[in-house]
């Protein structure tokens, strides 16, 4: 694998040159990234965030305001929130910077044991066993091993004691580019003598997955309220789904259509007669579009106006900005 990966690796924004050590910095925060983003989206996303932030001291002093602005349209926005808890405890007790063990990295916020043991091994060069949804593909159908503790076993009897970043980041390759989820492309496969589930001919009955659960259909309401040419767009709590995200009023998140409960004022709002859906991780969220022309006597408890020619730059998260576009009838 580490042969293949001299010739292959594929040339990515956060990783070192062949012999070099990666920026623990950059490493740490690509792998916080790609945990649920794709590496084509994660690319220019990635750029844009170390030219604002090129290191933890400047991550650890922005607001975090900013942070989860910047992070709009990724998704999982708790992943933006650790970014900043984290960087502010190696400001202030690690003296800047990432430990580069498995256990002490698993202790900051955000940091779980596929991160900790990313970070170890990508830019440390420790030994540590890094299982992402490629490694686990590769791996599962090379021993034909089926469930996660097997994975785990068969992945940690072949990571080297040396070069273990290069090794896990050969097996995501090979993971991306040649053991595909469908038609695994095995004549290409520095692995293929060794597959076991290529000799059976079932390498494509792996991994096995567990049964998906159905995801529950919920409804809500989003109000758009306009005053000249600005919209109202409120903070969400700090916790909880799209937690800190700046957003457009909503009411509740219902198994039923809730209509016009939960509107942020009392005006004189209209349903319009579209519906923006949106698949969350464990639910399905068809949002009603509700409209209303605030006057001088509306008073609000929170919130602020936003330039609706500048939605774009409000840092949205997707169903939002989705809702957005839709209401402007684009
Ligand atoms: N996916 C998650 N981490 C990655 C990495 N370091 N290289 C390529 N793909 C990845």
């Amino acid at each position: 694998m580490l042969t293949w990966y001299d010739v292959h690796r594929r040339d990515l924004p956060w990783r070192a040159a062949p012999g070099e050590r990666a920026d623990p910095y950059r490493v740490w925060l690509s792998e916080v990234m790609l945990q649920q983003t794709t590496v084509a989206t994660v690319g220019p996303r990635f750029a844009a965030w170390v030219a604002r932030w090129p290191d933890i001291a400047s991550l650890a002093a922005a607001d975090e305001a900013d942070v989860m602005a910047a992070w709009a349209g990724l998704g999982y926005y708790a992943r933006a929130r650790n970014l900043v808890k984290a960087a502010r405890v190696l400001a202030r007790e690690h003296d800047g910077r990432l430990p580069d063990r498995e256990s002490a990295l698993r202790a900051l916020p955000g940091l779980g044991d596929y991160t900790a043991a990313a970070i170890a091994a990508i830019a440390f060069g420790r030994r540590a066993v890094v299982i992402d949804a490629n490694v686990e593909r590769v791996v599962a159908r090379l021993f034909m091993a089926a469930g996660k503790p097997a994975v785990r076993a068969a992945a940690e009897s072949i990571t080297p004691d040396e070069r273990a970043g290069d090794f896990a980041q050969a097996m995501m390759d090979l993971g991306s580019a040649i053991c595909a989820p469908r038609n695994p492309r095995c004549m290409l496969c520095p692995l293929a003598i060794a597959c076991d589930g290529l000799k059976n001919g079932v390498q494509e009955n792996y991994p096995v997955k567990a049964a998906k659960k159905p995801r529950p259909q919920r409804y809500g309401t989003i109000f758009w309220l306009e005053r000249g040419d600005e919209v109202l767009l409120v903070r969400r709590p700090g916790r909880g789904l799209l937690g800190g995200m700046r957003a457009l009023p909503t009411g509740p998140w219902d198994e039923v259509r809730p209509g016009l409960e939960g509107a942020p004022v009392s005006a004189e709002w209209r349903l319009r007669n579209v519906t923006v859906s949106h698949v969350f991780t464990h639910f399905m969220l068809e949002l009603s579009l509700a409209e209303a022309r605030s006057d001088a006597h509306t008073s609000l408890e929170s919130g602020e106006w936003w330039p609706i020619a500048q939605i774009d730059s409000a840092g949205l998260p997707s169903v939002f900005a989705k809702a957005a576009r839709a209401i402007r009838g684009e």
